[in-house]
C-alpha cells in the first residue's frame, strides 16, 4: 500500500517537472553542459509565473499596508556582517562528523585588496544593516516592518527535490519590529497573515501544516519558530517559517531606536515571516496539478487562478491559413487584450484541441478563438479552461467580460 503511494508520488513528481520543461516553465540550470545541482533556470512562463506571486506577495505586505518599508539590499555584504551574525560561526550542516559551513564563499577586489565576501545566506541581513538608514529617511513609529524580496544562496550538501532545495534560490522576507512585550500578539497576527497568504496564492490549505520547532532544533537566533510544513509528494517539508528572532540582530550590530513614546532609547525586538519563493512555486505546483478525462483523452493541467496564471488568456484563429482570420484576431481581438492585458498569448498552432491541451497545460484560464460567424456577427467563443465549456461572447464586450472573470 505503502509502495504504491510512493510510486503515484514520484509519478506526480515526474509530470510536474516535466511539464514545466516541456512547457518552458523550468529547465535545469546550465543543462547543456551536463547541470549544475542545484540551480534552475526559468523560462517565459516560469518567470511569469514566479513574478505574479511575487508581485501578489508584494501587493498584499508592503503596497496596501501603512506600516511598511521596501529594501533591496546588496547580496555581497562584508564579512563582518555575517560574523556579528554567528553565520560564520553557525550556519553549518553536519558532513561526515564534522560541520561544513553552507555559506557561498566569494572573493571581493583583486590583489591584497581583495577580501573574502558571502554571498548572502539569508535576505534578513539586508535589512537589518539597513534599518538605521529607513528609520533616518522615514521615521517610522513602533511597530514597522521592513521587507525584502531576492536572491539567497546556500551551499546545500545535498540539493533535491526539484525546486525544493536549492543552492540558489530566492526568498520573500519581513522583519516586523516590536516592542519586547508585545511579541506574543505580533506573532500570533504574522501567522494568520501567512496562512491566509497562502490561501489567496491558491495552495491546497489540506496540505498546510504547522509546526512549532523545538528547542534544539531552532535557529541560533530565534526563541519561538513556527515552520509552516507541505504535504509535497516526496513528503511534508518545511515551505515557509515565522520566527520571534527577539532583539538578537539588532543588538548584534549595534543599533537602536529613539522610542519617543516610552521616551528613550530601545532595541525593538522582531518577527520575521519568511517565505520561499521557490518552495511557494512548487507547493502552486503541486496544489494546482490536475487530471481529468475529455473526450475520453486524461488532460492534465495547471488549475492556477486567473491572477496568478502566466497567462490570462490565448488567442486563436480557428484556422491559421485563412487570412481573413487570422487579420481578423490578430487585429480586433488579439491587440487590443494585449494592451490591455499584457499576458495574453498568440497560438495558432496545430488543431484547436492541441490548442486547448498545451493551454491548460500552462494553465491558461480562457482560449478565445475567432471563427467564421465572428466575421458575420462579431462574437467570438471563449472557452473555460476548468469545464471545458465553451460560450459566445461579443467581441465589444471581450475586455469587461475578461476583467469581470480575473477579479
Ligand atoms: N531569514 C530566515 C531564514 O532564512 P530559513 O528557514 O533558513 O530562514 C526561510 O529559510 C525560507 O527560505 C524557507 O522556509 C524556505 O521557504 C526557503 N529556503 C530555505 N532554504 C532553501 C533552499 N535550499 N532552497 C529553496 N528554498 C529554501
Amino acid at each position: 500500500m505503502k509502495e504504491e503511494k510512493n510510486n503515484e508520488s514520484d509519478k506526480l513528481m515526474e509530470k510536474i517537472v516535466s511539464l514545466c520543461k516541456r512547457r518552458g516553465f523550468i529547465f535545469q540550470g546550465s543543462e547543456i553542459y551536463g547541470g549544475l545541482a542545484g540551480t534552475f533556470d526559468w523560462g517565459h512562463f516560469g518567470v511569469a509565473l514566479k513574478n505574479n506571486i511575487k508581485q501578489n506577495w508584494w501587493k498584499k505586505f508592503v503596497d496596501s499596508r501603512r506600516d511598511m518599508y521596501g529594501v533591496d539590499a546588496a547580496i555581497l555584504m562584508r564579512q563582518e556582517v555575517w560574523q556579528a551574525t554567528g553565520h560564520v560561526a553557525n550556519f553549518a550542516d553536519p558532513l561526515d562528523g564534522k560541520q561544513f559551513n553552507t555559506m557561498l564563499k566569494t572573493q571581493v577586489g583583486a590583489g591584497e585588496e581583495a577580501a573574502t565576501s558571502y554571498l548572502r545566506p539569508e535576505t534578513a541581513q539586508g535589512m537589518f544593516v539597513n534599518f538605521k538608514n529607513t528609520v533616518d529617511a522615514f521615521h517610522p513609529k513602533l511597530p514597522f516592518g521592513m521587507a525584502q524580496i531576492g536572491k539567497a544562496f546556500r551551499n546545500e550538501i545535498a540539493p533535491r527535490d526539484f525546486l525544493f532545495r536549492q543552492r540558489e534560490f530566492e526568498q520573500m522576507e519581513i522583519e516586523y519590529f516590536i516592542r519586547s512585550e508585545d511579541w506574543e500578539k505580533y506573532f500570533e497576527y504574522w501567522k494568520e497573515e501567512m496562512l491566509s497568504w497562502m490561501e489567496e496564492l491558491g495552495l491546497d490549505m489540506a496540505k498546510v501544516h504547522e509546526l512549532e520547532v523545538p528547542d534544539a532544533d531552532r535557529a541560533h537566533y530565534s526563541k519561538r519558530t513556527i515552520d509552516f510544513e507541505f504535504d509535497f509528494p516526496f513528503g511534508r517539508k518545511e515551505l515557509f517559517g515565522l520566527a520571534y528572532r527577539t532583539d538578537f540582530d539588532l543588538s548584534t550590530h549595534k543599533l537602536e531606536y529613539i522610542d519617543e513614546d516610552a521616551g528613550g532609547k530601545i532595541v525593538p525586538h522582531v518577527i520575521e515571516p519568511s517565505m520561499g519563493v521557490d518552495r511557494a512555486v512548487l507547493a502552486l505546483l503541486v496544489s494546482s496539478y490536475t487530471e481529468d478525462t475529455k473526450s475520453d483523452e486524461v488532460r492534465g493541467y495547471l488549475k492556477f487562478k486567473p491572477n496568478i496564471a502566466p497567462i490570462i488568456c490565448a488567442v486563436s484563429p480557428l484556422l491559421k491559413n485563412k487570412s481573413e482570420l487570422v487579420e481578423y484576431a490578430n487585429l480586433k481581438v488579439y491587440a487590443p487584450l494585449k494592451a490591455v492585458f499584457g499576458r495574453v498569448a498568440w497560438d495558432d498552432n496545430g488543431n484547436i484541441g492541441k490548442r486547448y491541451r498545451r493551454q491548460d497545460e500552462i494553465g491558461t484560464p480562457f482560449c478565445i478563438v475567432v471563427d467564421f460567424d465572428t466575421l458575420e456577427d462579431n462574437t467570438v467563443t471563449v472557452r473555460d479552461r476548468d469545464t471545458g465549456e465553451q460560450e459566445r461572447v461579443k467581441v465589444s464586450d471581450l475586455q469587461d467580460y475578461i476583467k469581470e472573470r480575473i477579479s
